[in-house]
């Protein structure tokens, strides 16, 4: 697995404000991780962060369900991976040091959700525009 990680910047903007709100809202969550904590408050904070993707994945299959995306059946598989690396997480995160989840956090949501939302996300943004029915929420 490699995606170059990157923090949230413009270039990663979809123009979709709700879409917007919900990805940088996960680049915030994850930067929370690094400096001071407790196991406790990240498990907490890690738990939160994985039910705010899972609810983000969910919307964002719903908007493009809603306006038959033709490419969503891929679109669905590699959200799939995403919650299959997210729960791996939780499970593994018991026995690691709260260095190792922040940096796991990091790989997970600058690497590979920034690349996701680079690449495959802004394939549909033009689609959903277009759509008479335009997502907004
Ligand atoms: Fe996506
Ligand atoms: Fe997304």
């Amino acid at each position: 697995m490699d995606h170059p990680r990157a923090n949230w910047s413009e270039a990663i903007v979809t123009g979709l404000p709700a879409i917007d709100r919900q990805h940088k809202q996960l680049f915030d969550m994850a930067a929370s991780f690094r400096g001071e904590g407790d196991q406790i408050r990240v498990m907490k904070t890690l738990t939160m962060l994985c039910d705010y993707a899972n609810t983000h994945l969910q919307d964002e299959e719903e908007m493009l369900a809603a306006i038959a995306y033709p490419k969503l059946a891929e679109h669905r598989v590699l959200h799939q991976e995403f919650r299959r690396m997210l729960r791996q997480l939780l499970d593994d995160s018991r026995n690691m040091t709260l260095d190792q989840i922040a940096d796991r956090i990091e790989d997970l949501i600058n690497g590979w959700f920034y690349q996701h939302i680079l690449t495959v996300d802004a394939a549909y943004v033009d689609f959903v525009k277009a759509h008479p029915k335009r997502f907004v929420a």
